[in-house]
């Protein structure tokens, strides 16, 4: 797909993993309008809707998580949903196949030149090759998030969410435009809390990653404004 609009977006999309409408006002408050995006997902969708999603988001390009999974009819019908909330990044999970996430493509398209850019979801990091194997996909995991990431390529997806150690196995097979985002990432001064395999913001870029998600490490900081800027300095901003 052509990209749907010029505008350069943040490296950085902050995830405001949050239920409650005023927690993540507060949040964003606390980090202001610029310098980064933000990543709202399932959590507080369903709690606070469209309304609440673009209450909170306000002006700052948004990061619509929604891993929507179905029939390409229902699919279709659910990115025209959500593209009024003018996300620049909706997931979709690349298992739903390529039909459905070419009618994905076809729902996005139809949005306008401001449509949203659609990512998916290959492997979850949550499931080991067991787990695959159990819900009868073909592993190893780092195989099948390969193959996955390739049929979203061909059925027209604009990129993927991917591990920081997929990277340079992807950035070596896909087309250059095709945007790797990538969350799991770790500051050499934050905790890891309960990501397991993590890297800095620099070695991720360093990689290929066209952009990562950061949450905790910066929304849980003393000053979390203070936390943003050291990441984008470590980056090049
Ligand atoms: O707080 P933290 O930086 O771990 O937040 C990471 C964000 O990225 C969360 O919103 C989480 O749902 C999301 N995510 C992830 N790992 C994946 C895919 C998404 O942590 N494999």
């Amino acid at each position: 797909m052509s990209e749907p609009s010029p505008t350069a977006l943040p490296r950085i999309f902050v995830a405001i993993d949050r239920m409650r409408r005023e927690e993540a006002a507060a949040d964003l408050a606390r980090l202001g309008t610029e310098g980064y995006a933000v990543k709202l997902g399932l959590e507080f969708f369903v709690a606070n809707g469209p309304d609440g999603v673009r209450a909170v988001a306000g002006a700052r390009p948004l990061f619509l998580d929604l891993k929507l999974h179905d029939i390409p009819n229902t699919v279709a019908g659910g990115v025209r949903s959500a593209a009024l909330c003018k996300p620049r990044f909706l997931t979709i999970h690349a298992s739903g196949g390529r039909a459905m996430m070419a009618a994905a493509r076809d729902a996005a398209r139809s949005s306008g030149s401001d449509r949203p850019m659609l990512l998916a979801i290959t492997v979850l990091t949550s499931l080991d090759d067991a787990d695959l194997e159990a819900v009868g996909q073909r592993g190893p995991a780092g195989e099948q998030a390969l193959r996955l990431a390739m049929l979203a390529q061909e059925s027209g997806m604009d990129g993927v969410v991917c591990s920081a150690h997929e990277i340079k196995r992807l950035r070596g097979a896909v087309a250059p435009g095709f945007k790797l985002v990538v969350p799991g990432i770790r500051p050499q001064w934050a905790a890891s809390g309960d990501q397991k395999r993590v890297m800095t913001p620099r070695e991720a870029v360093d990689l290929g990653a066209d952009h990562l998600v950061i949450g905790r490490p910066i929304t849980q900081a003393a000053d979390p404004k203070d936390a943003l800027g050291r990441v984008l300095a470590e980056i090049g901003g």
